[in-house]
């Protein structure tokens, strides 16, 4: 059977961002190597940091059960489980999801992978588990690959000067402690091997994330290793979406996903929860959901989860709301560019809840993010030494704004620029 390659857009929480608009605020100065420092190299070095199913996942399987019987029991190698196409047709699709969900242990407040599924994040340093989320680089998996590719045509070399930095996006950075440890010390090895800071550039969840892990830096690493942080299409304050996710399930428009069952998958990954909107860019009275039965607000999350029958769900956002909810200034030179024009789901109205599908109200931004969530980077401005630059890209969708060439045009200025 063919897979739903060309039906399939990109994928649905995917946070993209991308670039541009260099009128007349172009960038000027970044921060950077403080004073007394060697001036930094002509060619800063890169590290890609990807959003919300932004990198490739592998498994190894060996099952005391499954739920099909043409699902495998075990393997004797790991196999792609992201992206991988032949997994999401129907039938097929009922293994995937039950090797992809995760389980809740409320004793370690920590997730778990179903017994005998084994999950490895491919490739940390290298950019080829970001650069296409399908190893047989089908187009419809393109990702970071424009970006890698200008950069190579700049003078960049791949897996040396320019690098990812893949992790598990379906946690958020309180269960990938060994991922920033390893992050930091790439970081460290790459300055001192190109001579010069680095320039982080993270899409939609990855934003997240990078913000996360500088909050934990002490502001004179940063100031030694970081020349500045591009933001592509960031869920700052979350984004609406998440909570159709976890209510109906969202196929992302492919009609051969039952959107009911790829919600058993969406509802157990941590980081659906944690992307719930924040009260640090929701107001408490606005309704995300309207149900037959109650409408729901951002203080009303605890009832939804009980309602829509993931419980779990209301102890992963307890776990991670306080990760960055404070959105503390990053402490890095920040380049924040951002969609905007495309509809973006702003409000769900059910007329059957949860099982139903809803009428979706739109907003303002990227078809994804809303556009008060990415705008929030524009906070940091006056609140930390380096500057903070916001970088509207109209009509630019989450994912596509990666490949688009004045978005590769704006990274390509930050990383020429003095
Ligand atoms: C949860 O974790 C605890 C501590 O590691 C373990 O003893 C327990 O069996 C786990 N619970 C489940 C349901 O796996
Ligand atoms: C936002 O939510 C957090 C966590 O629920 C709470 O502690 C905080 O007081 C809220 N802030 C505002 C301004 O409502
Ligand atoms: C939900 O909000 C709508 C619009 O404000 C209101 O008409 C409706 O009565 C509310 N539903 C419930 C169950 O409170
Ligand atoms: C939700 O849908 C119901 C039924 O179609 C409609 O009566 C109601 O006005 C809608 N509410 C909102 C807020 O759009
Ligand atoms: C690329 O971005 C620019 C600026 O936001 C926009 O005007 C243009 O339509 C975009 N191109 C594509 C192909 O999306």
């Amino acid at each position: 059977m063919r897979c739903p390659c060309r039906l399939m857009p990109a994928p649905v929480l995917l946070l993209l961002l991308a670039a541009l608009s260099t009128d007349g605020r172009a960038v000027s100065r970044l921060g950077g190597g403080g004073p007394g420092r060697d001036p930094p190299p002509a060619r800063p070095p890169v590290v890609l940091i990807p959003g919300d199913l932004g990198n490739q996942l592998e498994a190894k399987l060996d099952k005391p059960t499954v739920v099909h019987y043409i699902c495998y029991k075990k393997t004797d190698d790991y196999f792609t489980l992201w992206l991988n196409l032949e997994l999401l047709v129907p039938v097929a699709i009922d293994c995937w999801i039950d090797n992809m969900r995760l389980i809740y242990n409320w004793t370690t407040r920590s997730t778990e992978a179903p017994p005998g599924v084994d999950v490895r994040v491919p490739g940390f340093g290298q950019t080829y588990p970001l650069e296409y989320l399908d190893p047989s680089k089908r187009p419809v998996g393109i990702y970071f690959f424009s970006i890698v590719q200008s950069l190579v045509d700049w003078g960049y070399t791949r897996n040396a000067d320019i690098r990812g930095a893949p992790y598990d996006w379906r946690k958020a950075p309180n269960e990938n402690k060994a991922y920033f440890v390893a992050l930091r010390k790439m970081i460290e090895e790459m300055a001192e091997t190109y001579g010069g800071p680095v320039v982080l550039i993270a899409h939609s969840m990855g934003n997240m994330y990078t913000l996360y892990f500088l909050n934990q830096q002490p502001q004179e690493w940063k100031d030694r290793y970081i020349k500045a942080f591009v933001s592509l299409g960031a869920p700052w304050g979350g984004v609406a979406k998440t909570l159709r996710v976890v209510a109906s399930g969202d196929n992302n428009r492919i009609p051969v996903i039952s959107p009911l069952k790829i919600r058993y998958q969406q509802r157990t990954a941590v980081s659906t929860s944690w992307l719930f909107p924040y009260n640090n860019t929701w107001r408490d009275d606005e309704v995300l959901v309207f149900a037959p039965t109650a409408n729901y607000t951002l203080r009303d999350y605890k009832r939804f989860f009980t309602d829509v029958g993931f419980e779990d769900g209301w102890a992963m956002r307890q776990d991670t709301e306080p990760l960055v909810s404070a959105l503390e200034p990053p402490g890095v030179a920040v380049h924040c560019l951002y969609g905007s024009g495309v509809p973006t789901p702003e409000a769900f109205n059910y007329s059957t809840f949860p099982d139903g599908e809803p009428v979706v109200i739109n907003g303002d931004g990227d078809g994804t993010v809303n556009l008060r969530s990415t705008m929030q980077c524009r906070r940091w401005a006056g609140r930390q030494q380096q500057p903070v630059r916001m970088v509207e890209l109209p009509g630019n969708e989450h994912v596509a704004m990666l490949l688009n060439t004045s978005t590769v045009a704006y990274i390509k200025s930050v990383l020429f620029s003095p």
